[in-house]
């Protein structure tokens, strides 16, 4: 008998891996969680860890270690394995050896779970999502990337804190590349239907453009924050890839900006970035065409550009 109860894999049990194993149990993502990486100590650590914890969260099992094989049956394949940052590197700065581990990774990862989706969150998110798209030969809707899900957050809370409403409240995306060329959507952001632009409410200020250029730097320099202290981020990311877990394996038909596939959107095509994005069991559904003004489709097509550079550079 095929086991019917819901299984994600993931590959990698560093910062990033172990803490979107950790999210998804306290939110009871999946019945099953198996967790893969090389280094053998690492990886029993964490889930002698995680497994200690299991009688405080929804029913789950936790298993793993470093053998491929554990991935088999997974419904959704999430890779973290790779290189991270250190201070004073880019993102695109760990392209050329995770693109090594991509190749040597991702056929043995699809042979043991050939019908699962693939959530690629090691960086360059971007260009490795269209990267494990080729590599794989997979259908486009089935290679997600964390994309700005992690940036639009970020973005949310600095834009939440200075106007003292709710996080959850904001309304506000991040799109293009999860990296220096991101593009923040400011014509399109709104708290209550109130346009970002328009937003005078008393007691709550208001955005100055000089408010805007701060925020939006902070956005782009949360990562090297972070790292800076502590070496890695994980919290955050944690739970941004617990929440599109959430939307691929619970079919929710939640938007949210993750890295996929663009075809023709703004006239942009065959590159992989974010933009808002239908996401459910298929995986991305719909690149939603949100509307942009002249400077946001600017920004996008840079954004594009940047990161078809990147992949044509890596032989893709
Ligand atoms: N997309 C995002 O928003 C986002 C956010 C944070 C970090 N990241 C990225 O996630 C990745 C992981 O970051 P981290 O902080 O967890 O790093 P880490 O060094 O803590 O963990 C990486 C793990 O991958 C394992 N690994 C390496 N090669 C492997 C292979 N071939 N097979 C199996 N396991 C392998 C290592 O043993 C290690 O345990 C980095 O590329 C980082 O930049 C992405």
């Amino acid at each position: 008998m095929p086991e019917r109860t819901s299984k994600i894999a993931i590959v990698g049990a560093g910062s990033v891996g172990a803490t979107v194993a950790y999210a998804c149990l306290l939110r009871g993502v999946a019945r099953r969680i198996s967790l893969y990486d090389l280094n053998v100590e690492k990886v029993k650590s964490e889930l002698l860890d995680l497994n200690h914890g299991l009688q405080f969260v929804p029913t789950a099992s936790v298993d793993g270690g470093d053998d491929v094989a554990v991935c088999a049956g997974a419904d959704v394949i999430v890779v973290t394995a790779g290189a991270k940052q250190h201070p004073g590197q880019t993102r695109m700065d760990l392209l050329d050896a995770n693109v090594v581990i991509c190749r040597n990774l991702l056929p043995k990862l699809l042979k043991a779970a050939p019908d699962a989706l693939l959530l690629m969150v090691t960086n360059p998110v971007d260009v490795l999502t269209y990267v494990a798209m080729k590599i794989t030969g997979l259908p486009p809707n089935r290679v997600i990337g964390s994309g700005t899900v992690l940036d639009s957050s970020r973005f949310r809370y600095l834009i939440a804190k200075r106007l003292k409403v709710a996080v959850q409240s904001v309304h506000a995306y991040i799109a293009g590349e999860h990296g220096d060329s991101e593009v923040p959507l400011w014509s399109s952001a709104s708290i209550a239907n109130i346009p970002l632009h328009d937003w005078a409410v008393q007691g709550h200020g208001k955005l100055t453009v000089r408010d805007r250029v701060e925020i939006f730097e902070n956005v782009k320099t949360a990562a090297a924050q972070v790292i800076k202290g502590k070496g890695a981020t994980n919290y955050a990311i944690g739970l941004a890839s617990a929440q599109i877990l959430e939307a691929l394996l619970h079919d929710e038909n939640r938007v949210l900006p993750v890295s996929s596939l663009v075809t023709d959107v703004h006239g942009m095509t065959d590159v992989s970035f974010s933009l808002p994005s239908i996401v459910n069991n298929k995986g991305v559904e719909t690149v939603l065409p949100v509307p942009v003004n002249a400077n946001e489709e600017a920004g996008l097509r840079n954004s594009a550009d940047v990161i078809k550079a990147a992949i044509r550079r890596v032989g893709f």
